[in-house]
């Protein structure tokens, strides 16, 4: 397993570079198959956010979503290496969503996605947007806040091996959710906090955003390791 601690940001320099994808798990290929190399160049919009293609005539080209090359690089790693369940909070149109699917389908180790978000609205677009993949089966969709959703988790012994958090941008949601996380987390599983590094979490005076300092004071160092920053995603794994 590969730790990239250098990576690690004061909350002064985050934004200041977007640090490339590197491997947390030992594999020999540049990339793992031809679907995660796919996100290494797939067209991005306005120089960073990968374009993923949506499939019906109907809906928009791409998928929309605001994910850099190396967080979806990154998403699709951890899905497809990890063995036990996978964790999502805040699916929106689903392009993270169909990222994990893919990979949990192409894993040799069965797992099963839930993904949770509190928009309806956004529950059925992800839904629709997995089954135009095909990739619906396999993938639980729960319209839910997210710590509600992890107390919900805890209360039926469900235990996850890789979360990605990705719903709120905010201090409170995040910081209570860091909370929660440990109680429905194997060990050694691994916790993916999106919009880590981004310079809107430095002012001070934006409400909105506060993921840096939600995840850096919500999580227990006791239970928490940091494990590297690629794009504006941070790792962190489970003591
Ligand atoms: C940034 S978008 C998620 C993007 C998605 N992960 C992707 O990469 O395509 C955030 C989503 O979280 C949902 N959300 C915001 N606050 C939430 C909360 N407290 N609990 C659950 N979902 C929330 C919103 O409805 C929105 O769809």
């Amino acid at each position: 397993m590969n730790k990239h601690q250098e990576t690690y940001m004061t909350i002064e320099e985050l934004g200041a570079s977007c640090p490339d994808y590197h491997p947390t798990f030992d594999f020999s290929t540049t990339y793992i198959d031809s679907s995660h190399e796919f996100f290494a160049n797939c067209p991005v919009k306005n120089g960073t956010l990968i374009q993923v293609k949506n499939s019906g005539w109907r809906l928009r080209k791409f998928i929309p979503g605001w994910l850099h090359r190396a967080d979806a690089l990154k998403l699709y790693e951890l899905a497809y290496f990890v063995r036990g369940d996978i964790l999502e909070l805040g699916s929106y149109r689903g392009l993270s969503t169909t990222i994990l699917a893919e990979a949990a389908q192409h894993s040799p180790s069965p797992k099963h996605i839930y993904s949770v978000d509190m928009s309806l609205k956004c529950v059925k677009r992800t839904r629709s947007n997995l089954r135009r993949k095909g990739l619906q089966q396999g993938v639980t969709t729960i319209c839910d806040e997210g710590t509600n959703a992890v107390r919900n988790f805890k209360a039926e012994g469900r235990q996850f091996e890789f979360a990605f958090i990705d719903h709120s941008h905010a201090y409170d949601p995040v910081y209570s959710v860091c909370r929660e996380l440990d109680t429905v987390m194997q060990p050694g599983g691994f916790c993916l906090f999106h919009d880590f590094n981004d310079p809107r979490n430095r002012e001070s005076d934006n409400r909105d955003y506060g993921v840096y300092q939600a995840v850096t004071e919500g999580l227990d160092p006791a239970k928490f390791e940091f494990y590297g920053i690629y794009g504006c995603t941070a790792l962190y794994r489970v003591l």
